[in-house]
């Protein structure tokens, strides 16, 4: 049952209103963020081996793009691509693919099942983000490896053009009041994190794409300030008039800037020893 982000009572969740499935813009949306992100995404994940047997998991796969890659690229593997709605993950047809109705907050899989599990853009939306994370490292199989890669803001913070300061701190203050995200802090704590849990071989990235009127990412985010207005305004965290005013700020053809960061860390599940702490890193990040 939907909930109204603004009536009190349940708490919404990510796809409750905000960045609901059913938004005609959504699919552009995540498919704009796919074009930014599973690049070097995919750089990092294409220096491990995944061979044949091999048990991937993607937790919220959303439109299934990197899922679908893996299963490209590693003939063999078994991958299973979760989320809590399906839809975009309906035409993701590939042998090697499982598509699986899983919320990562409540839903379980036995201990050690899998040999690698990717989250993008997900656990920041969580508010049991923490908790989320000790039970997908307790889903690794020892010697099982763990990739999280999550948005941080704090390029649109420091930004010298009022606009973007003002829009980042509107939709990170939104996304933190509403849904309980955390777009700025989790991932730039990264790969604390990780190593919290005892894993080694751990490395971090950081990834910040341009952003300008003709691009994927400034696609993404004037999807992103559209899909949110309503609640901003609402919220009193930015004025519709206002953020009418900063799409059009964006769309210039002579707007430039450095978008979100992207930050992603790794880690493996030490094999036969445990989860002790080891603070072993992968300096190759
Ligand atoms: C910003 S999208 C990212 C999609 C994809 N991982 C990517 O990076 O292109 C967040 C995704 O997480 C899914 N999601 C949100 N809460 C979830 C939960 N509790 N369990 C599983 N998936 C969830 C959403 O439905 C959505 O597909």
């Amino acid at each position: 049952m939907r909930k109204d982000p603004l009536a009190g009572g349940d708490r919404p969740d990510y796809g409750d209103e905000m960045f609901a499935f059913e938004h005609p813009s959504q699919r552009e949306r995540l498919q704009a963020l796919a074009v930014v992100c599973d690049p070097p995404t995919k750089a990092v994940i294409s220096r491990w081996e995944v061979p044949p047997g091999a048990r991937c998991l993607e937790i919220g796969a959303g439109a299934g793009t990197v899922s679908r890659w893996l299963a490209r690229r590693c003939p063999g593997a078994e991958v299973t691509a979760t989320d809590t709605d399906l839809r975009f993950l309906a035409a993701l047809r590939h042998p090697g693919v499982r598509v699986l109705r899983h919320d990562v907050r409540t839903e379980d899989f036995p201990s050690g099942t899998f040999d690698l599990i990717l989250a993008r853009s997900v656990l920041c939306h969580l508010r049991e983000r923490d908790a989320v994370l000790a039970r997908m490292v307790s889903w690794l199989a020892p010697g099982g490896r763990i990739y999280v890669e999550d948005p941080s803001f704090f390029p649109a913070a420091s930004s010298s053009d009022p606009v973007v300061r003002r829009l980042g701190g509107a939709i990170t203050t939104t996304l933190a009041s509403v849904l309980g995200s955390d777009v700025e802090a989790w991932a730039r704590s990264f790969p604390a994190p990780l190593l919290g849990q005892g894993l080694v071989e751990v490395g971090v990235r950081v990834h910040c794409s341009t952003l300008t009127s003709e691009n994927a990412a400034g696609a993404a985010w004037r999807l992103s300030v559209a899909d949110l207005m309503p609640v901003m305004d609402q919220q009193g965290t930015l004025p519709e008039a206002e953020a009418v005013a900063a799409l059009a700020h964006l769309r210039r053809t002579d707007f430039i800037d450095v978008a979100h960061a992207m930050i992603a860390m790794w880690g493996v599940l030490p094999s036969g020893r445990g989860r002790e702490r080891n603070h072993a890193v992968d300096q190759t990040g």
